[in-house]
């Protein structure tokens, strides 16, 4: 069965949406996106997604085509038309379909399209054993704070990872840590959590949000600045997070273990507090 998606007002099977080849988002990547975990058919902090659409929106000065009702009704509505309880929401807005021209067109439409399928978190083995990863430059461009289409260093960074065998590249721009292809990084050392702070080098993850939030409520110390890359080949542990991975330990870095080479012991209390969390929203929602 093909999954049912929107496009401009109207609920269709995938495989029959069409865009034309002049739409921005095709021709340029001019367009932003969410993405956005649904558990049990409720969408997870839907407000902050929304409110990080608006933002990517503003950076990029597109009008946002739909109100906040509108969107919420949108996003419920394929979460309803599609099988599963755990999906993983796709959404995009482009800025239409105008003759080629980089300059912004006068009179375009903004293209909506959203789709959903099933939200695949790591598996137990990945939760019990963690994933490798490799540094790499993030050679991004300078504004990373905004949720663009326009992925295709992203994609190229991806990549780098898979073929070194690895789930996730570590990206370090003038010696600092960054974040992930799709993902933030997380660091752990001598029982401290250090986070790179939300600047315009890193996507402001809702689930970057969560963690610090986690790690207020359990009193876990936390130092949110710039961390250099000797403290990230050196940290105790090293995490992913996203609305996808949720968060997830790295075991190696370019080859080598990071701390024990397992995944550690604050790592292990923060999965477990994540878990928690979301069955404690979820019910709340219901
Ligand atoms: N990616 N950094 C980048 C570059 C990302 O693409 C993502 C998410 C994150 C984590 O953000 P959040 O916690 O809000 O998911 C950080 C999504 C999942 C994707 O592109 O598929």
């Amino acid at each position: 069965m093909s999954e049912i998606v929107y496009l401009n007002g109207e609920f269709m099977p995938a495989d029959e949406a069409r865009i034309p080849v002049l739409d921005r988002g095709f021709i340029f990547g001019d367009g932003v996106y969410e993405v956005i975990p649904v558990y049990s058919q409720r969408p997870f902090r839907l407000v902050e997604h929304f409110q990080r659409l608006q933002r990517s929106l503003d950076a990029v000065r597109i009008a946002n085509p739909l109100s906040g009702p509108e969107w919420v009704r949108l996003i419920e509505e394929i979460v309803a038309r599609n099988p599963g309880e755990d999906q993983s929401v796709y959404l995009q807005v482009t800025r239409g379909v105008a003759k080629r021209d980089h300059a912004f067109p006068k009179d375009a439409k903004q293209t909506v399209f959203v789709m959903s399928g099933p939200l695949s978190t790591p598996g137990p083995d990945k939760i019990e054993h963690g994933v490798a990863a490799v540094t790499t430059t993030d050679y991004r461009w300078l504004r990373c704070d905004v949720k663009s289409v326009s992925l295709l260093a992203n994609c190229l960074l991806r990549q780098h990872a898979v073929d070194a065998g690895a789930e996730e590249v570590v990206m370090l721009r003038d010696g600092y840590l960054s974040e992930g292809s799709s993902s933030n990084v997380f660091a752990v050392r001598n029982g401290v959590l250090l986070a790179p702070p939300k600047n315009h080098l890193v996507l402001p993850g809702i689930t970057y949000d969560v963690i610090l939030e986690l790690a207020a409520a359990t009193r876990l110390p936390v130092e949110v600045r710039e961390i250099p890359e000797a403290e990230v080949r050196g940290a105790d542990e090293l995490w992913l997070t996203s609305s996808t991975k949720e968060v997830l330990a790295i075991a190696t870095l370019d080859g080598k273990p990071v701390g024990s080479g397992r995944p550690g012991e604050v790592f292990r209390m923060m999965h477990g507090e994540f878990q928690i969390f979301k069955r404690k929203v979820m019910r709340a929602a219901a």
